[in-house]
């Protein structure tokens, strides 16, 4: 299968259930890189995912209409932000995350939005080195927004160990539409 075969289009209410079942998916793989703190399951409320489904801030990739991975747009103080992304396991590697990625920023450019942010693991590949190929960079914590403060303290609270976390920024004003590094690929 390759990046051309994988249809993204927005998510439906219905898509819950795979949605959730591939982000416990992907706890595994945290767990394996050294983060027992991903094993207890926290993810999208169903209230949240229908409601971000029916304004249009949900993108499915579906292979074949088998929904494989999902993206989700939140709002983080007055920033747009990636609130969640997962790509079942089995169909990692192959774009597929590349592909929702191109579609939350494409979101943003659409929406007229300044910036694009989220926040993420600073110690796994697939984390803030992949996000970097896209053009986001690592927001220091003196330059934290009150809400990224209000995040951090909530992840923290939650159980996340946020030594190994940054928050991260996609600047949308300047610049390829996906960054220097993507856009070279
Ligand atoms: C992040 C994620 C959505 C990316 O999805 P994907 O479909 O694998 O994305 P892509 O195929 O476009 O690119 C992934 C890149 O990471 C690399 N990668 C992934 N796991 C890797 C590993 N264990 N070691 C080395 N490289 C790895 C891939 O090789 C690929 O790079 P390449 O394009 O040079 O081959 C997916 O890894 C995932 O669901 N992870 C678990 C949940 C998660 O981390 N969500 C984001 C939280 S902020």
């Amino acid at each position: 299968m390759t990046e051309d075969e994988v249809a993204i289009r927005p998510a439906l209410p219905s898509d819950f259930n795979v949605c959730v079942a591939i982000d416990v998916a992907t706890e595994a793989q945290f767990v394996e890189a050294g983060h027992p703190e991903f094993a207890d399951g926290g993810t999208i409320a169903c209230a949240e995912f229908s409601a971000a489904a029916n304004n249009g801030r949900l993108a499915v990739a579906a292979d074949q209409g088998v929904v494989v991975g999902w993206v989700y747009l939140a709002t983080e103080g007055d920033e747009l932000a990636i609130g969640q992304m997962s790509v079942d396991p089995g169909f990692q590697g192959r774009g597929i995350g590349a592909s929702l990625l191109r579609w939350a920023i494409e979101q943003a450019l659409v929406a007229g939005e300044q910036t694009l942010v989220l926040n993420t693991q600073s110690d796994v590949v697939w984390n803030k080195p992949w996000y970097e190929r896209f053009g986001f960079e690592t927001v220091e914590p003196a330059e934290w927004t009150v809400a990224m403060q209000h995040t951090t303290s909530e992840q923290t609270a939650a159980g996340l160990d946020w030594s190994t976390r940054v928050h991260m920024r996609r600047r949308l004003t300047t610049g390829p539409a996906y960054g220097a590094g993507e856009a070279a690929r």
